[in-house]
């Protein structure tokens, strides 16, 4: 079993701070992924967990005992790069049997053990060849074997589909997914891809800058994100923000900015600069067909892209751009001018100056609103 405790890891390359006191918990049987842009720091920390690079500041237990800065092979991890890094010159028995015979495992224990882990990943027909006698995916999935036959506590993995074209890329997502199932190991897995983390992991670390930004579900930062960054890192397209101003009046919380005007929940505010959220999923046309709620946006459209089942049109309010996504046909066309509106329960905001989201005190649990 393996479960991961990160307290205060710092890393410092001269002036850069690449990892930011990073706290987070990876419970034992966790599909964690960790998500963000280029740059944020998620290879340096999957680094520091391997053992192969010293953190700055901060501790690393697993199962409780400090492992901080014990040698990687001490560390009962296996790591997966996004290059394989597999040894050219061995085949792919070789390749699958390098980690055990370097360990000195009895030969027919290994012999066992390379078997078993080619028949779970598919590679026995392929024992004999090399590895630049394999596709992409199958050099991928010798370089996940490598991992297995170690029967590690935890799998560490780096962008491992990142070399994969997009078909074998989804069916790799699916083996992995069925792997982490089958194994019930812990798996802590590095990508940029909002699509992979979605749809692997048990829980989703939203990085930005080497801090963490959000943990939670995929459901959790997709459907509540804590800041304007995580809502706007997700979703595609991801989701509006519109600058707006908070205020009440006649017992009446409301937001008005350039082109929108809400009418929120009943209640008193001092006045507040926000940021409104809305995702492109959840905003239709006001009128006969949409949802009349009282949030309007006055919306003109500039373009109409087809991506076959449903339509994404890029329309502006006020000076910012929003995206309107649905099935097709959506019935707008370039030129239009339309007032868009969403169900209060999709709507979200955050502070203007701290960038992170915000409820307010009289705002209801389910919010529900009367037409304006
Ligand atoms: N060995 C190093 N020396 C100096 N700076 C480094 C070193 N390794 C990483 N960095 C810097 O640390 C920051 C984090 O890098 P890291 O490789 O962890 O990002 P990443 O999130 O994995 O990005 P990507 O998605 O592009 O792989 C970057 O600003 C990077 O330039
Ligand atoms: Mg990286």
């Amino acid at each position: 079993m393996a479960r991961i405790q990160i307290e205060g890891l710092g890393k410092q390359f001269g002036a850069t701070t690449a990892v930011d006191a990073v706290d987070l918990t990876v419970e034992d049987g966790e599909f964690v992924a960790l998500l963000g842009p280029s740059g944020c720091g998620k290879t340096t920390l999957l680094r520091m967990l391997a053992g192969l690079s010293a953190p700055s500041a901060g501790r690393i237990l697993l199962n409780g005992t400090d492992i901080t800065h014990a040698s990687p092979k001490d560390r009962d991890l296996a790591m997966v790069f996004q290059s394989y890094a597999l040894y050219p010159h061995l085949t792919v028995a070789g390749n699958l049997s390098y980690p055990l015979r370097s360990s000195r495992v009895p030969r027919a224990r290994v012999a066992e053990q390379v078997a078993a882990v080619a028949e779970q990943l598919a590679l026995t027909p392929f024992l004999s060849r090399r590895p630049k006698e394999l596709s992409g995916g199958q050099r991928q999935r010798v370089a996940v074997g490598r991992a297995m036959v170690r029967n590690p506590a935890a799998f560490l993995m780096d962008e491992p589909l990142s070399n994969l074209d997009a078909k074998l890329r989804t069916a790799t997502r699916t083996e992995l997914a069925a792997l982490h199932r089958r194994l019930g190991a812990t798996f802590v897995y590095v990508t940029h891809d909002q699509v992979e983390a979605m749809t692997m992991a048990s829980r989703i670390v939203v990085m930005d800058g080497g801090r963490v930004e959000q943990v939670g579900t995929p459901e959790e930062v997709y459907d509540s994100p804590a800041s304007v960054f995580v809502a706007t890192f997700l979703g595609a397209p991801p989701m509006n923000v519109l600058p707006a101003t908070v205020t009440s009046a006649d017992g009446r919380v409301r937001a008005d900015g350039d082109g929108i005007r809400a009418e929120l929940w009943p209640g008193q505010t001092p006045p507040h600069e926000v940021v409104v959220g809305v995702r492109p999923e959840h905003l239709v046309r006001r009128g006969p067909d949409g949802v009349d709620a009282g949030i309007l946006l006055d919306a003109r459209v500039e373009a109409v892209e087809n991506l076959g089942s449903e339509e994404v049109a890029q329309c502006r309010v006020g000076d910012t751009p929003v995206a309107v996504r649905g099935p097709r046909p959506l019935r707008l066309a370039v030129g239009d001018q339309v007032s868009l509106t969403c169900s209060l329960a999709d709507l979200h905001l955050f502070d203007a100056t701290t960038r992170r989201r915000l409820r307010w005190v009289d705002e209801p649990a389910e919010r529900t609103v009367a037409v304006g």
